[in-house]
Order: structure tokens, then sequence, then C-alpha cells
């Protein structure tokens, strides 16, 4: 049994496979990650003190002493093996079934796709596979094509191993409303955009608690929106997905009352950035709510190691703007675009948002998938 009608199937040898890639990355990243932790915290740290350099402002310098070492580079290079089998044990089990996939796609009514054969993805999305991804975001076959929404689904699986909500992967989602319920509780959205939406993850997770309202999703891949539709026509909610850069949408203004997104700043650029949050603004009614979900790995924050993880995601896991959103007042950027009342702090990870919980929106910060980075604010 899957999780909805649209995930691919795994035969017994491919569950195997990727069986093994989730005990490798878990191995990678809870046996061997610590230990690169501890020798940083214990060991290179003291010694940078001991020559009066501080060790988190150079860790550019302390990662360049790390990868003279042997192991480290072993490390790193078994992390990005795993990454890549992943993806590859994933594209061979979605080939396998592809036909099937596209077919199936068309007979689960729902919602609605609007691709352009026209589109062009920006070029922090085309120029790089974010994630180590063939083909990245923006890959499409067009005509009836979901391989890429397809891959992304089911290796989302195994790249977050069980921490954002298992096959659904929609724990930032129902985050995103728990936000929302704590802090702009009269809000009762009729008209909804979720911005940079994948394969709507968390964009179906949302649509569930707002069942009169109007949901829409943009993300610049076309199969990535083929799939999200059928994916989220089969999990119960119709979705109007459309083919759309974030920073220049075709929607009118004051169309819609809640602008989210979800782990997508991470994934533009210094310039994309704030034309998204005026957009976002320019799209809301006045009155309407923007909430923006991000890793929470701030460097603010956030240990020495964590600064040295991001140089590795930003090197070696293709995410160019890892150690910008990592580093930007995001809050002043919500505000440069006329956004007020903002907020920027951590939100505890849930798994169903709930009116009546306690709220645990605070200025204290914890590790990815327990904690998300917020920055929401009003027009
Ligand atoms: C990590 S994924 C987001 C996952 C998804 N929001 C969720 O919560 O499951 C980042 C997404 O943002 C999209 N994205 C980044 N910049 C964008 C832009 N300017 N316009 C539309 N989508 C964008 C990427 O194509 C990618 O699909």
């Amino acid at each position: 049994m899957t999780v909805h009608a649209m995930m691919p199937e795994a035969t017994h040898d491919e569950a195997a496979r990727f069986a093994h890639v989730v005990s490798l990355k878990n191995f990678l990243m809870r046996n061997l990650e610590p230990k690169w932790r501890g020798y940083v915290d214990e060991h290179l740290t003291p010694q940078f003190a001991a020559a009066g350099r501080d060790a988190a402002e150079e860790y550019r310098d302390l990662e360049r002493r790390l990868a003279k070492l042997g192991a480290y580079r072993t490390w790193q290079a078994l992390t990005v093996a795993a990454q890549e089998e992943m993806w590859r044990s994933v594209g061979q089990c979605v080939d396998r079934q592809l036909g099937d996939l596209d077919t199936r796609a068309k007979t689960i009514d729902g919602g609605s796709v609007r691709t352009d054969s026209e589109f062009v993805a920006p070029r922090y999305l085309s120029k790089v596979d974010i994630h180590l991804m063939p083909g990245g975001y923006a890959a499409d076959r067009g005509g009836d094509d979901v391989r890429q929404g397809a891959v992304f689904d089911k290796a989302a699986a195994l790249y977050h191993m069980g921490r954002n909500g298992g096959e659904l992967n929609d724990v930032r989602g129902h985050t995103i409303v728990q936000h929302l319920f704590e802090r702009y509780g009269n809000l009762q959205p009729k008209r909804i955009l979720d911005i940079g939406c994948t394969v709507g993850h968390s964009t179906t997770a949302i649509a569930s608690y707002f069942p009169d309202a109007e949901v829409h999703g943009i993300d610049v891949g076309g199969a990535l929106l083929r799939y999200a539709r059928a994916r989220s026509a089969s999990l119960g909610q119709k979705v109007h997905y459309s083919q759309q850069n974030g920073e220049q949408t075709d929607f009118p203004e004051g169309h819609f009352d809640l602008v989210v997104s979800s782990a997508v700043l991470h994934e533009t650029s210094f310039s994309a950035l704030p034309r998204i949050f005026k957009e976002a603004h320019r799209l809301l009614r006045p009155g309407g709510v923007m909430i923006n979900l991000e890793v929470p790995l701030r460097f603010d924050t956030h240990s020495t190691w964590s600064r040295i993880r991001g140089l590795f995601e930003a090197l070696h896991n293709n995410e160019p703007f890892w150690i910008g959103a990592q580093t930007l007042d995001v809050g002043a950027i919500a505000k440069s675009a006329g956004f007020a009342e903002v907020l920027a702090g951590y939100q505890n990870a849930t798994p169903k948002a709930d009116r009546a919980a306690a709220p645990t929106f605070t200025t204290k910060s914890g590790p990815v998938h327990v904690v998300w980075y917020m920055v929401s604010g009003v027009k």
C-alpha cells in the first residue's frame, strides 16, 4: 500500500536499495557527523582560541583545516555518494513505471494545472541541480510527463528520513498553519497561495484546514506541477497549480488572503528574495498575511559546526544560497517589502495544527525538523 495513489510503488529489491540509502545516510549523520562536531568543538576551536582566533567567525578557514584530513574527505565523499545513490535508485524505480504514472495522473480528477511551454526558470534554479537532483526542479519532458514530480516525492521521504511526516512529508505545512493559528488566529483565508510548492507536500496539508478556500501553488517545473495536482487530488484536496516565477506572477493585485512559502528562501538568491516578498505583498489584500518557513540553522544562533555543515550544503549539495539565507536579515527584507507587524522566530514542528494548542513560537532556536524558522507579516 502506498500513502496516496500517485506515489511510485517499490519492488522488494527497490525497497531494499532504498533501505540501504537510508541506513547509510543515518550512519553518516548520526554516527559520524557528531564525531566531526566534537572534533571541531573540543580540538580545533580551542586551538583557534589559543591563537587568539574566533573559530565561529573563521569557520571557512577551519573547514580548510578539516578538509586536509583524509577521514573528513571520506565522510564528505560518502555523504555525496549516498545522495547520488538516492536519486539514482529512485530514478530507476520511477522509470520502470513511468508510463503508468503519467496515465494514472490523468485519471485522477480534481484541481487544475496550468503549464507554460515558454516558461524560463530563473537562473538560480536552472544552473545548478539543487540537492544533486538530476535535471533540477525544472526538468520536464512536456505532454503528460510527471517524472520529476514522482522522483521528488519518492526521494523526499528518503531524504528527510521520516523527520518531516514520513511519506506525506507534510509537517512543514502543518507548522505553517500552526503559526497562523497562533499569531493570526482571526484570519479566515478564502484564497491561499503557496510559492515554491514543488509537489504540494505543504500545500496539500494547508488546504486540508480550509476546505472552502481556493488554494494555489506555483513552481517552475511542469512535471512537478502535473504530479502535484494529481497527488493533492488523490489526497482529497483540489489545488490549482501553475508554472510561474514567484518573483512576478500573473495573479491580480490583492487576490490572496494568505501567501506562504516553505523551505524556498534558501533556494533563491540575494536579488530574488526581496522581489518574492514584494510580489507577495502585491498579491495580498490589505490585512492579508505572509508566512515563510525556513531552515532554522541561522548563523546567529547555531554552532561553528553548523556553519561548516552549511558550507558543505552550499558546496557539495548544490545549495548556493544556503549561507546567504542563514545570515540575511529576512525580517528586515519583509519590512522593506512593505509588511507590518513582522515576526521572525522559531516555531515547533507539528504533525497537526491545533487552534487550542499551547503557543510554541519563540525566539529560541533548535535543531532542524524540531523547530522551523518563521518570518511572517501583515499587509
Ligand atoms: C525545497 S523546495 C520547497 C518544498 C515545498 N515548499 C514543501 O514545503 O514541501 C523549494 C522549491 O522552491 C521553488 N522555487 C524557488 N524559487 C522559486 C521561484 N522564484 N518561483 C517559483 N518557485 C521557486 C523550487 O523550484 C523548489 O521546488
